[in-house]
């Protein structure tokens, strides 16, 4: 494996002298460190990735449009949904600073949007960008509690449900508040085996673990295991779309400004030190440098998915 003529064991020992592998060593993985990561991450993805706000990756599938055009298509395809099937009330998970929720209650004023998500401070940036808007509330709300307090006819969650403790548990909760003939729909990355542990060599593994703890993950769920949990729910799969194509060319540019990034290691390390940068950023460079890496092997895949609830 060789990221952009760069060999593993060399990126390895770069990061080591950054930093990133003592605090992935020390990191803990549970809802409070996901919490304290967007906490700390919040201003860097504000300043380097969407200004309005966006926490996902743009799905780009022609050379024209914006990279703010790029990053409204998830929310774009939620409102396709809301229009069609003329939808009352509509529930974001884990929804950041409640980018794609208030899009989209700005363009259905006749329509309840509830965003919900664990971390402070990003529902404290969505309420202020709220404002007097009076068809969205957010709420404090982790999706691995067993009971989900709302009634909704859709519910969709943009990268957040790797986050899901036990992805069968979340849909079913889900599909328990989901009014008879609602609707799920998943924005995300998944490993596209159903162990990818097995083949990947040591080195491949080493690079895994770096890409996921930079986002405070230890895998991303298994695509296989998410059909599974589909079909032993009665729940159908209306559609699997794979935008693994469309993501690339925003992560490679990603893994490029890691790549500068980790010419000067000492630098970021001394900037984390003296709290220019949260020591967060540190642990997101090996995600930028191995995450194309991963899709292009399609050990990862990046897919929508779509899940209705029977009548
Ligand atoms: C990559 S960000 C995506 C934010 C938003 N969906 C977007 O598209 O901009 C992931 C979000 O999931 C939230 N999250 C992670 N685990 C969660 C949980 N167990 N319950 C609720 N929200 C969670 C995080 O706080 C973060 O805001």
């Amino acid at each position: 494996m060789n990221v952009n003529g760069h060999t593993l064991s060399s990126l390895f020992r770069k990061l080591q002298v950054m930093g990133s592998l003592d605090i992935l060593s020390a990191t803990t993985w549970d809802s409070k460190a996901v919490a304290a990561y967007y906490t700390s991450m919040g201003q860097v993805y504000k300043r380097y990735h969407s200004r309005a706000g966006a926490m996902h990756l743009p799905i780009k599938l022609n050379d024209t449009e914006r990279h703010q055009d790029k990053l409204l298509f998830q929310a774009l395809t939620a409102a396709e949904l809301i229009r069609e099937n003329k939808y009352k009330t509509v529930v974001e998970l884990g929804c950041g600073f409640g980018f794609n929720t208030l899009h989209l209650a700005r363009l259905f004023p006749e329509v309840q949007f509830i965003g919900m998500d664990i971390t402070d401070s990003n529902l404290k940036a969505a309420r202020e960008q709220a404002g007097n808007l009076p068809n969205v509330h957010f709420k404090r709300f982790d999706f691995n509690e067993a009971v989900h307090p709302y009634k909704a006819d859709l519910v969709f969650g943009v990268e957040t449900f790797c986050y899901a403790a036990n992805i069968s548990h979340l849909l079913k909760n889900i599909a328990v508040s989901l009014n008879p003939g609602g609707r799920i729909l998943i924005f995300d990355g998944y490993e596209t085996k159903e162990t990818l542990s097995e083949v990947l060599n040591p080195d491949q593994s080493k690079a895994y673990a770096l890409l996921c703890g930079g986002f405070v993950l230890t895998k991303f769920q298994s695509l296989p295991t998410v059909y599974a949990a589909i079909q032993n729910l009665g729940l159908s799969l209306e559609l699997d779309q794979d935008y693994t194509s469309a993501i690339l060319p925003n992560y490679k540019v990603f893994q490029k400004g890691c790549l500068n990034v980790l010419r000067f290691p000492h630098v970021s390390k001394l900037m984390a030190l003296l709290g220019i940068i949260p020591e967060a950023a540190l642990l997101q460079v090996p995600s930028g440098l191995f995450g194309a890496y991963f899709f292009e092997q399609q050990w990862l895949t990046y897919r929508q998915l779509l899940v209705r609830k029977p009548e």
